[in-house]
């Protein structure tokens, strides 16, 4: 396994060496944004979910005067926050969310997506890794509408991803989320080794965009795995930056281990065929399931009950 570095990168005056892989700000709030971009010289991209913009201050603070949106306000603030943040990233894009729950079907998920695709020029629609999150993933690619698949918590999930976007005339982003896998005891950054691997035999249309990153060891891992994008919490990327932007060298060892300091369980790779039909792979995960019940109930705590 081997990664390699992109250029240098100007911080303070200081020459330091730039990843190839793009960094995300993983957030809600285009101040945040600003404020990473000045202290590490630039920011790649920007994916958003509907918990990070509920958590937006300008939202926090509707909520605490004791006003709740309705969904069309909801639509606007979202709107007006990506479009914010829209002018302050690089060629990654921000990534907008649907807003879905376990019975929203491909059709209403696209039809949001069109909507939110039009917001801004650098869009990426995210739907989740569910059958009917692939469906409208495969409709989506044939708009010419990007989309990042997020909650991917199995390499069959990664498979069907490839399967249904094949074709897609622009870069497909994938989100394997490292931190909810090691909440549970299992090693998430096998989950992004695993697909990369898989991806080695691929036409090479889905980057892996490595998500829910907790620690600067997982970004230095994602680094070194060759993930083409890593979405990053500013609280990490200010440890980064005050450990003066540490990189992984050749002999870098990722030692997956929990909060106690317990090995983490490893992931096994599996030998999948990619020329499969998407629906073919089993798409079902415990965790896609609960963060989607998660995406809604943070999503419904800023609605007006009547909403
Ligand atoms: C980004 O696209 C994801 O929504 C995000 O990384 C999830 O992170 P979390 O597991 O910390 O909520």
């Amino acid at each position: 396994m081997s990664f390699h570095f992109e250029g240098l990168l100007e911080v303070n005056g200081m020459l330091t060496k730039r990843p190839a892989t793009k960094i995300l700000v993983d957030g809600g709030d285009p101040e945040e944004t600003l404020r990473i971009k000045s202290l590490i010289g630039f920011v790649d991209g920007q994916t958003t979910n509907p918990s990070l913009i509920a958590k937006n201050p300008e939202i926090q603070q509707l909520l605490a005067s004791g006003h709740r949106l309705s969904t069309q306000e909801e639509k606007d603030e979202y709107k007006k926050i990506v479009q914010s943040i829209s002018p302050l990233v690089g060629d990654a894009g921000v990534s907008i969310e649907v807003f879905a729950d376990l019975n929203t079907t491909a059709e209403e998920m696209l039809a949001q997506g069109q909507e939110m695709f039009s917001w801004i020029p650098n869009a990426y629609v995210k739907y989740p890794c569910t059958h009917e999150g692939l469906r409208a993933a495969d409709m989506s690619v044939r708009k010419s509408i990007r989309v990042n698949m997020t909650l991917c918590f199995s390499q069959e999930q990664a498979a069907a991803v490839y399967a249904a976007t094949q074709g897609s005339k622009e870069p497909v982003y994938v989100s394997p989320f490292v931190g909810r896998l090691d909440d549970q005891g299992e090693d998430g950054m096998d989950l992004v080794r695993n697909i990369k691997k898989m991806y080695e035999r691929s036409d090479g249309h889905v980057h892996v965009l490595a998500a829910s990153i907790r620690t600067i060891n997982h970004l230095l891992c994602s680094f070194f795995l060759g993930a083409e994008l890593v979405t990053v919490p500013s609280k990490v990327l200010q440890e980064w930056a005050a450990a003066g932007f540490p990189m992984p060298d050749q002999d870098f060892v990722y030692k997956g281990v929990d909060a106690k300091g317990r090995p983490l369980k490893p992931i096994p790779y599996k030998d999948l065929d990619l020329k499969l039909p998407w629906d073919s792979f089993d798409l079902t995960h415990e965790l896609t399931t609960k963060g989607i019940q998660k995406f809604v109930a943070d999503y419904q705590s800023t609605l007006r009950r009547s909403a």
